[in-house]
């Protein structure tokens, strides 16, 4: 049985969070049991998107989950990635909405790449590559950060793209970015 796992946050100034993680090296019953930790985590928080620092553990391992039905959280495919690098991305960038379940209250707007392709393992050891565009790329991005110390906050230079989210700007939803869902992981 999975349990869920407690959340590190950045208020906490858990030294986790801005560390690189480390590559995993074997993949045994001990880490087959974090993802399944960490995908109910996710779903518990909710959140579309987990990485292993998240939950104080220093290794590359991330899981994703994007609703195709909004009214449903998990109506889309469940990713779980071992040792996940971008091996591709488009030139072509694109500002949308994220949050952060370590940075809890507040959410800005990230450039990120539109697709990109990702490698990596998955719980059995079997090597894969997925190609993702738009909302799936932007979590795969957010969680990927996650693993090299890096939050969404540190993308934005624009004070005005980053706000508290009980005060969210008017002009947001006049903005492109608000025709996709919010990542939030
Ligand atoms: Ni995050």
């Amino acid at each position: 049985m999975a349990s869920v796992r407690d959340i590190v946050l950045v208020s906490q100034g858990n030294a986790v969070l801005r560390e690189k993680a480390k590559k995993v090296q074997k993949i045994d019953p001990s880490l087959q049991r974090l993802i399944d930790d960490m995908t109910l985590t996710m779903r518990e928080a909710p959140g579309v998107g987990l990485a292993a620092p998240q939950v104080n553990v220093g290794l590359r391992v991330i899981v994703a989950e994007a609703p195709r039905d909004e009214d449903d959280p998990q109506s889309g495919r469940l990713y779980a990635v071992v040792n996940p690098e971008i091996v591709k991305a488009s030139p072509e960038m694109e500002e949308g909405e994220e949050g952060c379940l370590s940075i809890l209250g507040w959410n800005g707007l990230v450039n990120r790449h539109v697709w990109v392709v990702v490698k990596g393992f998955d719980r059995e050891g079997r090597e894969f590559r997925i190609r993702a565009r738009d909302y799936v790329a932007r979590i795969f991005q957010h969680e990927i950060d996650h693993l090299n110390g890096i939050l969404f906050t540190d993308h934005i230079t624009d004070r005005k793209k980053l706000w508290k989210s009980d005060e969210r700007p008017d002009w947001l939803d006049e903005s492109e970015a608000a025709d996709e869902p919010e990542v939030v992981g």
